[in-house]
């Protein structure tokens, strides 16, 4: 099975498996609660001291010789000028870099996912962007987009729901306010794609070809398909790769598709996405859900439906991990509920090769960064140069049913 090749063993070290006993997490802060909190002084530093110039991926004699999808070492310098703002001078060597595919190469396994940390530039004062691993720029539409009508969002026990509608100004709006800026950092930025027709996406992803400051895109293919009456993209093996393939003949820039939670089996849409031709998986988006007026007379949010994020949603995206690390080649990051160090060993452990850190951004900025630091300390505690030996730790060695067999209910 061609998730063999995913279970890395590189470095000499042998691969670990996450505990499944472990130490008792800090409490889940809601997004929208009383107690979420900007970075006061009980937060670690976002900055470290700038590392000496030319102490990119090219030129650092750790970078060990992990192999496998993902996480081949950095061949050239990521996107970006500048010098790598995220080791100190004289920190110990570990190799955190993720090969994306198609020269998207991130220094780190942690990014920040669509949606939630907007356009990276509103978190320019509290969060040192530039140790991000890469950020996923909010949904981005061919047109300009009003959003659902209010209210939006709500929190839920361990999440949220937001039904926020894909409000933005449009890709050309996108470009001009903000490329410029991108194009000056070193962090790479993904331009997070949604339309409601393939030639929506075409358009919008030819349009942010060969623009300097956009290092790949990201399709939401989580939206109606007006073409099939409604259907979401990521719902239907064949729409998911005919959206798939027509954006990749569209640009050459790196291709990430974004998975959706909401199907019974998600094996069949990962495998004809990545043949038609994605560099990579992202997985997953928001569950569908919803919730109540506090009187129950009807729905709470303007949109009737939601999607539920936040750490309640973890499960269901390890699992799918899990599975889609089995049939596919291509890297896959996780993205679902991450609000600690253990969030990103387990997935990396079922398969993945970097995570996005989405909700848990509202109620802490820094966390993602903080996450970069954190991990390279576990490296280090377990004498490894690269994060690559923690990655598919815990896929099994032959392929198991799929969750869509009803394993879980068997007597
Ligand atoms: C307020 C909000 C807005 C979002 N907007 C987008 C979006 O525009 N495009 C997209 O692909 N995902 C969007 N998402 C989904 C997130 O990128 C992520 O997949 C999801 O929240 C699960 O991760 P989490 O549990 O860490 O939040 C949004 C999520 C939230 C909470």
């Amino acid at each position: 099975m061609k998730a063999k090749k995913r279970v890395i063993t590189s470095g000499g070290a042998k691969p670990k498996r996450t505990p499944t006993v472990r130490k008792i997490k800090p409490a889940w802060v809601g997004p929208t609660g009383g107690t979420g909190r900007p970075p006061g002084p009980g937060s670690p530093p976002a900055t470290r001291p700038p590392a000496p110039s030319g102490a990119g991926p090219a030129s650092r004699p750790d970078v060990a010789a992990a192999t496998g999808p993902g996480l081949r070492p950095a061949s050239r310098p990521s996107v970006g000028p500048g010098p790598r703002p995220d080791i100190a001078a004289g920190a110990p060597a570990v190799d955190l870099s993720v090969d994306l595919g198609r020269g998207l190469v991130l220094e780190n396994p942690v990014l920040v996912a669509s949606g939630t940390f907007g356009y990276g530039v509103e978190y320019g004062e509290v969060v040192d962007v530039e140790r991000l691993g890469a950020i996923c720029c909010k949904g981005t539409t061919l047109r300009p987009r009003a959003g659902n009508p209010p209210p939006r969002v709500t929190e839920t026990p361990g999440g949220m729901l937001n039904s926020i509608g894909l409000q933005n100004p449009g890709v050309e709006a996108v470009i001009e306010k903000y490329a410029g800026i991108w194009a000056g950092w070193h962090v790479p930025v993904i331009v997070n794609v949604a339309g409601e027709s393939i030639d929506d996406y075409v358009g919008v992803v030819r349009r942010l070809d060969g623009v300097a400051g956009v290092a790949g895109v990201e399709l939401n293919i989580s939206c109606p398909n007006v073409g099939k009456g409604g259907l979401q993209f990521a719902i239907d093996r064949d729409a998911a790769a005919a959206v798939t393939r027509a954006v990749r003949a569209a640009t050459d820039l790196p291709l990430i598709v974004k998975l959706s939670p909401n199907v019974p089996d998600i094996r069949p849409i990962a495998r004809a996405i990545a043949d038609a031709g994605a560099d990579a998986l992202s997985a997953v988006n928001t569950l569908s859900g919803m919730a109540l007026r506090p009187d129950r007379t009807g729905p709470l949010l303007g949109n009737v439906y939601g999607g539920l994020s936040g750490p309640a949603i973890k499960p269901v995206a390890l699992r799918i991990v899990y599975e889609v690390a089995q049939v596919v080649e291509i890297p896959i990051v996780a993205i679902g509920g991450v609000t600690s160090i253990d969030d990103v060993l387990d997935y990396l452990a079922a398969g993945a090769v970097a995570v996005q850190v989405g909700t848990a951004v509202f109620a802490d900025p820094v966390l993602p960064v903080r996450l970069v630091d954190e991990l390279r300390d576990v490296c280090l505690a377990r004498g490894l140069t690269s994060h690559a030996a923690l990655v598919g730790t815990a896929l099994p060695r032959r392929p198991v049913p799929p969750s869509v067999k009803g394993a879980e209910y068997r007597p």
